[in-house]
């Protein structure tokens, strides 16, 4: 069966919208109405008037949809695609963690589960943490959390040094290797180090450019460069090489190369079969509590406030 035909069919009956986050496989991303970073995907998610929005994500993304629309059918092709880093943070951690810490500000992540973003104050994605941080006040007390590496990023940039840092990680970006990107910039001299903020600080000390996928994808498009190595998950590099053909995108190799790292398993859980039995059958479906969506809501609709 060609699934991508019958999937476009589909989504016309059924007045669907289809999200695709850049590290989906390229056949996902192809069939997509829009492709998108974490911030980019919830913004489209809030404006939507589709009776149904299939995420192409991981959980904690379709979740975000379904939190910002909770009147709209959402479904998820792959349950079981999770976020390492979603995960390195648990309620009921969290809940003990934030005791110690009871006049503080919580600023989250977007990979987060909807209920930690209940116990979140501001919610962020990798596209306006900096901004979001930058415009607290300064006496402001802050935790930040799950992502060390982006927390300690937005701490070298905006020098609040006070800043408690949740100790999360992804598994994907922790791995880039060092030694690995240094060999790969002496083959390529030419080349520009793009790297998202989820990646360890000696990785970034290589970067020329720091940003979310959407930032890296623009950067990629814009800069005079030819040639790049992407220290982020391998997805990105179909758009970049969509927008940008003449150009050569190099993806920075893991520590561990037989790991496949670079890849997010859960987001490669997603395909065009699972993609096409979601929508033909209007399941797995997103359903969270609607007085959990109600929390949970206040953080992200805080960061569009803060950002608008
Ligand atoms: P973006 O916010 O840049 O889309 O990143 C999401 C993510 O999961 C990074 O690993
Ligand atoms: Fe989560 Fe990392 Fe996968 Fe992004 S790349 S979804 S942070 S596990």
């Amino acid at each position: 069966m060609d699934f991508s035909k019958e999937i476009l069919k589909m989504k016309k009956e059924k007045n669907c919208v289809i999200l695709s986050h850049f590290y989906q496989i390229a056949d996902i991303q192809n069939i997509a109405d829009f492709i998108g970073d974490s911030l980019q995907l919830s913004q489209i998610a809030a404006e939507t008037t589709a009776d149904i929005i299939l995420f192409c994500g991981v959980n904690f993304m379709a979740e975000t949809a379904k939190i910002l629309s909770p009147d709209r059918k959402v479904l998820l092709p792959e349950p079981e695609a999770g976020c390492s880093l979603a995960d390195s943070c648990n309620v009921n951690d969290l809940k003990a963690f934030l005791k110690n810490y009871p006049d503080h500000t919580v600023v989250s992540y977007v990979n987060t589960s909807v209920g930690v973003k209940a116990l979140t104050d501001i919610c962020c994605t990798s596209s306006n943490a900096i901004k979001i941080i930058e415009n607290l006040p300064e006496n402001e007390k802050i935790v930040f959390l799950p992502d060390r590496n982006l927390g300690s990023y937005i701490k070298s940039i905006t020098k609040r040094d006070d800043m408690v840092v949740w100790n999360g990680a992804c598994h994907v970006h922790e791995e880039f290797s060092v030694e690995k990107i240094i060999e790969l910039k002496k083959e390529y001299p030419e080349a520009k180090v793009l790297a998202h903020p989820e990646c360890k600080k000696t990785v970034l000390i290589l970067a020329d450019k720091i940003g979310s996928t959407a930032a890296l994808l623009e950067f990629s498009k814009n800069d005079g460069c030819k040639q790049f190595i992407v220290a982020t998950e391998s997805g990105i590099l179909h758009q970049m090489q969509i927008s940008s053909p003449q150009k050569t995108f190099i993806p920075a190799p893991p520590v561990d190369s037989t790991c496949g790292c670079n890849d997010c398993k859960y987001m490669k859980m997603v395909t065009l079969e699972k993609v096409y039995n979601t929508l033909k059958n209007e399941s797995p479906e997103v359903l969270i509590d609607i007085e959990l969506i109600e929390k949970a809501k206040k953080s992200i609709l805080r960061m569009f406030e803060m950002t608008k």
